[in-house]
Parts: structure tokens; C-alpha cells; sequence
């Protein structure tokens, strides 16, 4: 089989890309494409570039109704650079590819004139042939010569693919924040996930949270549904805006944001092995045991030796009486992230822009309301944080 493989950062998926993927099916020149959304930025961890989980499943999102496609996730892996020869070399030996199926890399005709600077150009082209495309508006004779060029270099031949489509570049969409040129799908993936937001929370971590908070997504992917992390993620992210209106940790709230829910979907007998290690005398209820056991597999697990990340995992649920200002960031955070939409949430995302306790409050009568409507209460530590919060307000 034929199979164009295309990578990118994809830092957002827009109407480019696409036209690219349908264009290289519609020349068959290949008979399906393996799309491949870069993991680790080549050089240092740049905040520049969108958490790689985000992206990867922004991608997913879009593609997912697209024939003879797929993605791929060989570069959600930490620590390894996303140079385009290993990832190759890797998809031929993790048997993503058969050895008799053959490679396009497929590409813009701008990468022609960048292609002798890459890693490993000649190497590449063991594994795969350039696969350009000609989109209208572009010089077709410069890069046929540019072609002419690379194929006596490395002796190797380049093909072609005519594309519709005007060119439309990533980074432009995120500077001018015009979404025009993304479709509707990825539209609301970037609206649930508050992705390119002005105040880029994430921008407030030390440079070794940063590392730790990209080395723990590559973990969790891994470990957790996509929904899941996604969520996590969020906590993150508004976890460190909270953290940063109220003027608490960056830091702390980032990691706790991105761990609060680190064992929810882990087997239930580890949960309660787990949540054994702290909680004596009894079993926690359901949805409330991954928050216990959570603590104690972020510092098993996940390294967290920081008491007050671990007890706002722990809390995250249900509160407890005195709840400190990184609890109470990560309980909110969780309630009321970007991708929530149950309820209405506006009159607490409306609270939280500048009365951190005050939100609070009207999060837990919220949760106090649909538990009566049920006929039920809310967890005893949960109104003892909400009685202690009302007589403390504003002392
Ligand atoms: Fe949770
Ligand atoms: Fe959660």
C-alpha cells in the first residue's frame, strides 16, 4: 500500500491541513494518509507550542469522519525530540507501517528549499519518498527546479500533487486569534479547551513545572481516555489562572490542576489499596475514592513529594473544613473548566473573575441544590467548608 505520511504540529488544525490530506487521496498518489501531530518540540520545551495532547486530539476530532485517514500518536512520547528520520524508522519498527508498504512524506513546496537543512535528509529518504504539494498561487517551475535540484543530490526522486486550497499558516491564525480557516469541529474543541487564550496561564510556571507538567501529559496519555486528560488539562490550565488572580503558587496549582484526577480510572481494588494508605477505618465512597487515592498515587507514581499538591487532590471532591487557597483553586478549577458544560455555570464563572470564596460558596449550594432534588445531602466534610467559608467571609 501507499501511504503518505504527514506530520506537523498542528497548533490548530485548519482548512491547509486538510485540503493537503484530501488532495494527496484524491491524486493517488497514495492510497491513505497516517497523519502525525509532533509530540516534544525538537529543541527545548517551548511554551510557544500547544500542550501536544491538545493537539493531538484536535486532530482526531477533525479527522474523524475523514476516509482513508488516521492518526497516529508515535510522538506522544517524552524526552525524544520529534526529528522526522526517527519517527520513520519508528513506524517501520513498531510495525504502524508493513515493510511492504511504501512511504511518502508528504509536504509543501517550501519545504523543498529548507530540505538539505534538516536532520538526516539523505537517511529520510531511505524510508520515504517527498511527496510535494503544488497549491495554486505558488511558483510551480521554482520548485520543480528546486525538485531537479534535491532528486541529483540524493539521487532519490520527488513527486508531486496538485492541491486546492489557498495557503493558510498556523501561525497567523493563532496571532490574529481568526478562526475562518479552521472547521466547525475544531471551532468548539478550541472553545471547550479555552486553547489561545490571550492570558496564556501557563506562561506563569517556573521552567522546571513547565518541563514536569509536559513530562506528566506524555504519562498521563498514556495512562488516561482522552477525555479525561483533557479535562485534567484544563484543571491545569485555570487551576494557574486562579492561581495567579488570587495570588497563589503557579506552580502548585498547575501540578495538583493536572493530577487531581490521576487514579479516577484506575482498576476500583487499586483505588481502595490506594485510598487505604491514608484514609483508615472505612471505604470512601465511589466518587469520592479516586480523590484519596489520588494523592497517594501522584506521590507514588508521579514523584509529588509537595503535602499541600497532594491534599488538594485529596480534596478535590467533597472540601474539607479549612480548605487552603490551592484546594480551593483546584475544586473550582474542576467544577467550572472551560469544557464543563452541565448546569449553568455562568453565575460561578462569573464569581471566580474576582471573589475566589465567594464562588466557592455558590459552587457548593449549587452541588447542595441538585443533591436535595435527589433527596439527598451533600458529605458532612463539605458543609463543614461551606459553614466554616460563610462565617469566615470577609474577615
Ligand atoms: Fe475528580
Ligand atoms: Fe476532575
Amino acid at each position: 500500500m501507499k501511504i503518505g505520511i504527514y506530520g506537523g504540529a498542528f497548533d490548530p488544525f485548519h482548512n491547509g491541513h486538510l485540503s493537503m490530506i484530501r488532495g494527496a487521496i484524491a491524486s493517488k498518489k497514495v492510497d491513505r494518509v497516517i497523519v502525525i501531530p509532533t509530540g516534544m518540540p525538537c529543541f527545548k520545551p517551548s511554551r510557544k507550542v500547544t500542550l501536544s495532547p491538545y493537539r493531538y486530539y484536535m486532530v482526531k476530532a477533525a479527522l474523524k469522519d475523514e476516509p482513508k485517514c488516521e492518526v497516529c500518536d508515535i510522538e506522544q512520547v517524552f524526552g525524544k525530540p520529534s526529528y522526522t528520520v526517527d519517527t520513520l524508522k519508528n513506524l517501520r519498527e513498531q510495525k504502524v507501517v508493513s515493510d511492504k508498504d511504501e512511504l511518502f512524506l508528504m509536504c509543501g513546496s517550501d519545504i523543498l528549499f529548507e530540505y538539505e537543512s534538516w536532520y538526516h535528509p539523505d537517511e529520510i529518504l531511505e524510508y520515504a519518498t517527498l511527496l510535494c504539494a503544488l497549491r495554486p498561487g505558488i511558483d510551480e517551475g521554482q520548485a520543480r527546479n528546486q525538485a531537479a535540484h534535491l532528486e541529483e543530490v540524493f539521487g532519490k526522486k520527488v513527486k508531486f500533487f496538485k492541491i486546492d486550497g489557498i495557503e493558510v499558516a498556523s501561525s497567523k491564525i493563532r496571532r490574529d486569534g481568526d478562526f475562518g480557516d479552521v472547521c466547525d469541529v475544531v471551532k468548539e474543541f478550541i472553545e471547550d479547551h479555552d486553547l489561545y487564550s490571550e492570558d496564556s496561564p501557563l506562561m506563569n510556571v517556573s521552567d522546571d513545572m513547565y518541563k514536569t507538567l509536559m513530562q506528566h501529559c506524555f504519562t498521563l496519555f498514556h495512562e488516561m481516555s482522552g477525555k479525561r486528560l483533557l479535562h485534567s488539562m484544563n484543571v491545569c490550565v485555570v487551576s494557574t489562572r486562579y492561581a495567579m488572580r488570587f495570588g497563589a503558587d503557579p506552580d502548585k496549582c498547575a501540578l495538583a490542576g493536572l493530577l487531581h484526577d490521576c487514579a479516577k480510572e484506575l482498576p476500583e481494588k487499586q483505588q481502595i489499596e490506594l485510598s487505604a494508605k491514608i484514609i483508615h477505618g472505612y471505604i470512601p465512597g465511589k466518587q469520592i475514592l479516586h480523590s484519596p487515592a489520588g494523592a497517594v498515587y501522584a506521590k507514588e507514581h508521579y514523584g509529588v513529594e509537595d503535602q499541600e499538591v497532594l491534599d488538594a487532590i485529596q480534596f478535590h471532591t467533597i472540601g474539607r473544613e479549612v480548605m487552603t487557597i490551592t484546594d480551593k483553586i483546584v475544586y473550582l478549577a474542576d467544577k467550572i473548566e472551560p469544557s464543563r458544560h452541565f448546569d449553568d455555570l455562568s453565575e460561578i464563572r462569573r464569581l471566580a473573575e474576582t471573589d475566589l470564596d465567594g464562588a466557592l460558596i455558590e459552587c457548593y449550594c449549587a452541588i447542595r441544590e441538585s443533591f436535595a432534588e435527589k433527596g439527598q445531602e451533600i458529605h458532612e466534610d463539605t458543609k463543614k467548608s461551606l459553614k466554616y467559608l460563610l462565617e469566615h467571609r470577609g474577615k
